[in-house]
């Protein structure tokens, strides 16, 4: 693909790393330029199994998202910060998970990067992605695009895999979530940590990020299982590295030696603090 097909008014700018592409080099997609691929270069010479980490989260995403379907019923999900699914990618995505178990659910993807809504335009992508920012839910929910898709009056499922990290106060993000949704909605998380990983590891893998659009931040385990304080987190597995998370084995012990992204899922209570029964 050139950068034309994707930008006929040339307004992306490719000449500076992106999370999505940098991601979607490490998952061997299609969709990666030289500044993403010297990104996800420098990461793996930091962390060599961040190939493997990137794909363990990847399905992760879908299968927490799948089980939440079937455990709760919940018919609909927002999957903000999707990143760019191409066909190079062959791995189910978080939509395909979920309408695996429920092929009626409404499933709307949304993200912040121009090129990965160039790319669900383009039809390159799969599913319905609209713009929206994380950091500012209005741009998300009150998305002209989004019609009536999702009901926030009822259950709402919610996947935020491997975004929080690219985000400044990601509490804050909870919290308004937490505000937002209805008893019972769920969120599927996933954050890289620094818990267990070597310093120096995780300075190179942030500093390859530093001339990206966006900064990583690993941070510890204790922070990211806070970021559900007031929510009922799914325990077991509780928070968990994302390779291991509902798996009946834990993985063989290569995945999370020099990166580690944990994932957990936690459900919102009512007001009275009771989750939906499982
Ligand atoms: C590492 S990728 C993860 C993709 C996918 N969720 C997964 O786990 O397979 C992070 C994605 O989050 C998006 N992102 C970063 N900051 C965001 C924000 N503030 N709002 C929405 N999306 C954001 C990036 O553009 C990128 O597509």
């Amino acid at each position: 693909m050139t950068d034309q097909e994707l930008t006929p008014g040339g307004a992306l700018d490719f000449s500076q790393a992106s999370p999505a592409r940098t991601y979607n080099a490490l998952l061997k997609g299609r969709t990666a330029y030289a500044a993403d691929r010297e990104a996800a270069d420098k990461v793996l010479a930091m962390a060599p199994d961040a190939q493997l980490v990137a794909r363990e989260n990847f399905r992760f995403a879908g299968r927490a998202a799948a089980w939440a379907v079937a455990e709760f019923g919940i018919g609909q999900a927002a999957d903000i910060g999707v990143g760019v699914l191409d066909a190079d990618i062959e791995l189910p995505s978080v939509e395909d998970c979920v309408r695996q178990v429920d092929p009626e659910a409404r499933v709307v993807a949304f993200d912040n990067d121009p090129v990965v809504l160039a790319h669900a335009r383009s039809g390159r992508s799969y599913g319905r992605v609209l713009h929206g920012d994380v950091t500012d839910l209005d741009t998300v929910f009150g998305n002209p695009e989004l019609g009536d898709a999702l009901d926030l009056s009822a259950p709402l499922l919610v996947v935020l895999a491997a975004v929080l990290h690219f985000v400044a106060e990601p509490a804050a993000v909870m919290a308004e979530l937490g505000r937002r949704l209805a008893p019972g909605s769920v969120v599927v998380l996933s954050h890289a940590t620094t818990t267990d990983t070597e310093t120096r590891r995780v300075a190179g893998m942030t500093k390859a990020y530093d001339n990206a659009s966006s900064h990583i931040r690993f941070r510890p385990e204790e922070e990211i299982v806070g970021l559900v304080d007031g929510w009922d987190l799914v325990d077991p597995p509780g928070l968990c590295d994302v390779a291991e998370w509902g798996l009946p084995e834990p993985h063989d012990g290569q995945v999370g030696e020099h990166v580690r992204v944990v994932g957990l899922v936690a459900v919102r209570p009512d007001h009275h603090g009771q989750g939906r029964k499982r």
